[in-house]
């Protein structure tokens, strides 16, 4: 199989051991995994460079947020595990960000991709203001994707909802990179507003960020393969 997955399977466990018996079901030809911070607080850089050593692209999602040399630091600490893909939040502006990528540049070809986060998707419009934002979220992400995008930040995580608008002002190598994906019969649990696989692709996301749709299947390779056999069409 010469195409890349697109799906990249969130591994929210609780349990490093259920997390790893969990990955022993999936194949790093048919999706990438997620490592977020309850998996990662739980079983720290081991897991990760195992996941790596198991020839998975690992996407670091720990969203890190502090002060330009932190951030940094912490990026060349992750891009040691070997990881493809982590995150920085876009509300710690354009100076931590471009010292994030500066940082990255000395691994050549294999430093991870950097990708922020704009706007929290849990924050509703109320809360928001609350903080002492003066315009409403939509434009808010808008103007997070562009300090991004002049950071030299290879893209952001978006909602579906988002993408097509990323897309139309960023262009075609602009990452976006889709959590709040459902298949039409899933029960959507506490995401709000979800799309299906082929509508997130159509809306011009890269990469899908699935959960539970997966880790609840009672065939997780079964069901990859089938989502696989749609998604490779489009590539
Ligand atoms: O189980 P589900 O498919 O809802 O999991 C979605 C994953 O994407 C979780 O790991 C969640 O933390 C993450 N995520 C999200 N919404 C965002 C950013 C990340 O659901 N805006």
């Amino acid at each position: 199989m010469n195409k890349q997955p697109q799906i990249i399977v969130a591994l929210d466990f609780a349990d490093v051991k259920v997390a790893l018996a969990f990955v022993a079901l999936l194949s790093p030809t048919q999706c990438r995994l997620k490592v977020g911070s309850e998996l990662f607080t739980r079983g720290g850089p081991d897991l990760v460079r195992r996941l790596v050593d198991l020839k998975f692209s690992v996407f670091l999602d720990l969203k890190f947020y502090d002060i330009p040399n932190t951030v940094a630091q912490a990026c060349l600490a992750a891009a040691d595990l070997g990881v493809w893909m982590i995150n920085v939040h876009a509300l710690g502006g354009i100076a931590m960000m471009s010292a994030a990528k500066k940082v990255l540049q000395s691994y050549g070809a294999t430093a991870p991709l950097l990708i922020a986060v704009t706007a929290l998707t849990s924050y509703n419009e109320n809360e928001w203001q609350s903080l002492g934002f003066k315009q409403n979220i939509n434009t808010s992400v808008l103007h997070l994707a562009q300090l991004t995008h002049d950071a030299g930040l290879e893209g952001v995580v978006c909602s579906a909802e988002e993408a097509a608008a990323l897309r139309a002002q960023f262009g075609p190598s602009f990452c976006l990179v889709t959590p709040g994906i459902r298949l039409e019969d899933d029960a959507h649990d506490d995401q709000q507003r979800v799309v299906t696989p082929e509508s997130a692709l159509a809306a011009g996301s890269d990469y899908l960020v699935m959960g539970r749709s997966i880790t609840r299947s009672p065939d997780p390779q079964a069901l990859l393969a089938r989502l696989n056999e749609e998604l490779f069409k489009r590539q």
